[in-house]
């Protein structure tokens, strides 16, 4: 296993309705490419659902199964990602528990989502204890699994931060065990004579001289070592940063891109909009959908001139189609020689082309809920090994491995 933090990403969903196609070009394009390049754990967060819908759980519990279908259709593969569902790994709630002892409450009323969502969605009452502790659940999520590399929208980027903050903490707090020096000797060692010499030399450097270059230079040193446990990484860290041990890394957010993927009627595709097209839509269901979109409203007849900047269906095409195509729109509505139905064609084509193999996949395993439910299972496994080892590791700092 590549126990490297660098190399490790987390992400989860909250299963709170169907997916569409605002998500795939969102977030789920993002993943199926990621789960290639790093370590990938993908999760439910159901609990993360349940402080927005404590009222209405059923909602969560309908889409939980639903949402793994989707991800599996739209090509995230179990073989390079884990997948999990976070209330099979109840470890996360511990560690939400023991973090939140150490976290300052003007650290989560500060977090601009706190406030933003109450205003938001101001027919639910989220003036609770679980809501004000939101991201500090998603802090415990994302430094369980030691993930350097969390991918998130815009909205999230202040939860990685304040995760940032609350490892920070942690690792001052707890990260100066004893016999910590002797541990981070005995980790040099095992780097081999000639890594270790470099590293105490940059360590030097660094702490010494302040030598930036040096710090970099050694971090680098550390990421590459093959034959040292994540344990062991972190140690290395920690001592060369001149503080304790780096119990829980600080992890980064990966912005993911904002989707161009505009909602049947031009904002954004959203559930709450009804505006969207279905993950797994049926091709007829696609084509109406299409066929019926409003377009310039000034188009009423064929011989009407119309104009692609107020039409919702050129958004689309310019998600989907070529330049010829896009030239092919521009000229024809405005002169007025296509019209709407016709222009709207390779869009709906390209839509269902796009959509055939995550249709495809998705009822396969919609077919094969066994299938399904074994490889969550084997995920929420796999989680909860890695899962029990990081709250070893925070238990035995806190004070808490009576032995
Ligand atoms: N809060 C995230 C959202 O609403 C979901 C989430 C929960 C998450 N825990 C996470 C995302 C950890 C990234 C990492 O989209
Ligand atoms: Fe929209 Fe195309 Fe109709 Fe122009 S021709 S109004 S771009 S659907």
């Amino acid at each position: 296993m590549a126990a490297n933090s660098e190399q490790r990403v987390l992400s989860g969903m909250r299963p709170t309705g169907n997916l569409h196609l605002g998500h795939y070009h969102g977030v789920l394009k993002n993943w199926v490419k990621l789960q290639h390049e790093f370590e990938c754990y993908f999760f439910v967060a159901d609990w993360h659902a349940l402080t927005t819908h404590y009222e209405d759980p059923h909602i969560i519990q309908e889409s939980v199964w639903n949402m793994v279908v989707d991800w599996l259709a739209a090509g995230v593969n179990p073989g390079s990602a884990t997948c999990f569902i976070q209330s099979k790994v109840p470890e996360h709630a511990e560690l939400h528990l023991l973090l939140s002892m150490m976290t300052p409450l003007s650290w989560l009323e500060r977090v601009p989502s706190y406030k933003d969502q109450q205003e938001k969605l101001k027919e639910k009452d989220l003036a609770t204890y679980g809501f004000l502790g939101y991201p500090l659940l998603q802090s415990a999520d994302i430094l369980m699994y030691s993930a350097g590399q969390v991918p998130v929208g815009a909205d999230q980027v202040s939860h990685v931060e304040l995760t940032r903050e609350v490892a920070r903490r942690f690792n001052h707090l707890y990260g100066r065990d004893p016999g910590f020096e002797e541990q981070a000797e005995a980790a040099i060692k095992k780097m081999g004579k000639k890594a270790a010499k470099i590293y105490l030399q940059l360590k030097s450097a660094f702490q010494e001289q302040g030598d930036q270059e040096a710090l970099e230079r050694a971090r680098a040193l550390i990421s590459e070592q093959q034959n040292i446990s994540i344990n062991e990484r972190e140690r290395l860290v920690g001592f060369l940063e001149g503080g304790g041990k780096v119990i829980l890394p600080e992890p980064q957010a990966l912005l993911t891109p904002e989707s161009k993927m505009p909602g049947l009627d031009g904002q954004k595709m959203s559930k709450s909009y009804g505006n969207t097209i279905a993950l797994r839509e049926e091709p007829d269901e696609v084509e109406r959908k299409i066929r019926t979109m409003q377009t310039d409203p000034a188009r009423i007849r064929l011989t009407d001139a119309g104009d692609p900047s107020k039409c919702p269906v050129w958004q689309m095409h310019e998600v989907y189609s070529d330049k010829q195509t896009l030239e092919w729109v521009q000229e024809g509505c405005r002169s007025a020689s296509i019209g709407c139905l016709e222009c709207k064609k390779p869009v709906i084509d390209a839509v269902i082309e796009e959509l055939r193999p995550i249709r495809e996949r998705g009822r396969e395993y919609e077919n094969n809920s066994d299938l399904v439910r074994s490889i969550i299972a084997d995920g929420n496994e796999a989680a909860r090994d890695e899962a029990r080892e990081t709250l070893e590791r925070v238990r035995e700092v806190m004070g808490l491995s009576y032995r």
